[in-house]
């Protein structure tokens, strides 16, 4: 496995590769990887020949700088951990080189973003978009893999590859859990352990949620289900909860059989906010 700080080298790599005609897979990340950013890997080996998987830490799609700052950097370990799993080249660059001038321009994904992340991360989704367009531009993969624990992330990827004509297939992947169902996330290693014990609290609430919705109740009835859920425990900071169109991410007020729903969640936990979802 090869380790790339640079564009320039990476862009040579790449070049050198798609001249014996080999097909690249991209997995975008921030690092502190784990099992969940590992099935990414795994997929794009399955169906490329080149597997790249970008780690940078993108400092414009943070909107509070505690959580920069405190996000994991494990470059060392995320290195061996990629080596074995057949990753073939890491692309680490530095904040300069990403940007060397800052960025202007600025993506408005209109009513995609609007809504939960993008409600309470404002400019979050505009900073994803520049870097994933950039990293697109850089790598030219044939396939890009992406994780639906960020379901909003991955509608909007996916509009920005329509708006902007890129010719790369879409792969979102399904979530991967620990075993009492918290969703594996870089931000789960900030927990104390009195948090992570009770973390599992927003899969039990999803559960639960589900249960009712499929019973028939309205998602109104299942919002304030959830609201009462999260008062048990005070440790939590219920964000949002909304219960949406999977594909316009806006809220619904009945089930649709037509269409698939998704339950989204975020939550803070000490200082750690944690999101989660179930789409079916
Ligand atoms: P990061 O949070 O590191 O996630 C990288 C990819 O891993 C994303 O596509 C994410 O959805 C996926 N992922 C995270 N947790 C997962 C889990 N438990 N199961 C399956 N996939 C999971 O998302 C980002 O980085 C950034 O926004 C990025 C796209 C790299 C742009 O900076």
């Amino acid at each position: 496995m090869q380790v790339f700080h640079s564009i320039a080298d990476l862009r040579l790599f790449l070049k050198n590769q798609r001249q014996q005609a080999k097909t690249v897979g991209l997995v975008p990340t921030m690092g502190a990887l784990h099992e969940g950013h590992l099935s990414l890997i795994e997929a794009s080996r399955e169906q490329n020949d080149v597997t790249v998987c970008s780690i940078f830490v993108n400092p414009i799609q943070f909107n509070n700088p505690d959580d920069l700052a405190r996000y994991p950097r494990t470059l060392d370990a995320d290195c061996a951990i990629l080596a074995p799993a057949g990753c073939d080249a890491v692309f680490a660059p530095s904040v300069e080189e990403m940007y060397p001038e800052k960025a202007s321009l600025k993506f408005d994904f209109g009513d995609l973003e609007r809504v939960m992340e993008g409600k309470f991360r404002p400019g979050h989704f505009n900073g994803v978009g520049i870097v994933v367009s950039k990293l697109f531009n850089i790598v030219q993969p044939d396939r890009t893999y992406f994780g639906q624990k960020d379901l909003q992330q991955v509608a909007v990827v996916r509009r920005m590859m329509i708006d902007l004509g890129f010719q790369i297939e879409l792969h979102p992947r399904p979530t991967l859990r620990e075993s009492d169902g918290l969703a594996m996330s870089s931000r789960n290693r900030n927990l104390t352990s009195d948090e992570r014990a009770i973390a599992p609290h927003i899969f039990e609430g999803l559960n639960l949620a589900k249960a009712q919705l499929l019973e028939g109740q309205k998602p109104t009835e299942v919002k304030a289900m959830i609201e009462q859920h999260f008062s048990k425990e005070p440790a939590f900071r219920l964000e949002y909860f909304e219960i949406v169109n999977a594909n316009t991410l806006q809220s619904v007020d009945e089930i649709q059989a037509t269409n698939q729903t998704a339950m989204c969640i975020a939550a803070h936990l000490g200082k750690v906010r944690l999101i989660d979802n179930f789409v079916f």
